[in-house]
């Protein structure tokens, strides 16, 4: 699947099969995560990959959409580091294109992902910092759930002439 395509049949998926997802594709997915660009090229983040079920399981009790961890093999916590942040106020934007980076990364590999936003709802992100003891610097920022797809989704088109301006408003 070459890049354009990639992009352009992403879905969230939240159903998956029971089977293992191999280390090498855990390790695809961070470098695709740190190969983001970053604001200064800050590189404010850093990713705890989660495979406890324990963990995974506990999650939905402050996170209203995260039933789906409990089908999920693995889930992949994207965080800020607020002492990494040479310029500040980016570091959320950089959190984002680096989350992305994992979702696209994952669809080309064959891997069915969904955003769990925590970021910046404040119970989910207390709730998070409490379940994995986060020091005070680093932001829970999203969650992407992993497994292999137990759903197809189509392609949706959602290009909209309207939204795109020539030279003028
Ligand atoms: C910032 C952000 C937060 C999101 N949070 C959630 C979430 O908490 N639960 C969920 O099921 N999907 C979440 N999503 C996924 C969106 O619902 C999804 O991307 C959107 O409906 C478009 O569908 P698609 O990803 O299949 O193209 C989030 C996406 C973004 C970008």
């Amino acid at each position: 699947m070459d890049a354009f395509e990639t992009i352009i049949t992403r879905r969230s998926i939240r159903k998956y099969k029971k089977k293992v997802i191999p280390q090498e594709i855990v390790q695809k997915l961070f470098q695709a995560a740190c190969q983001a660009p970053s604001a200064g090229n800050q590189q404010p983040w850093h990713f705890v990959l989660l495979d406890d079920r324990k963990i995974l399981n506990v999650i939905q009790t402050f996170h209203p959409n995260a039933k789906i961890l409990t089908e999920a093999d693995k889930a992949i916590l994207v965080c800020g580091d607020l002492d990494r942040e040479k310029l500040k106020g980016y570091w959320m934007i950089d959190c984002a294109a680096a989350t992305e980076n994992i979702l696209l990364a994952a669809h080309s590999l064959g891997i069915g992902a969904c955003w769990l936003g925590l970021y910046p709802r404040e119970g989910r992100v207390a709730g998070m910092r409490k379940l994995l003891h986060l020091p005070s610097n680093i932001i829970p920022f999203a969650l992407v759930s992993l497994g292999y797809p137990g759903e197809v989704k189509p392609k949706e088109d959602r290009f909209n002439k309207s939204r795109v301006h020539l030279n003028k408003w």
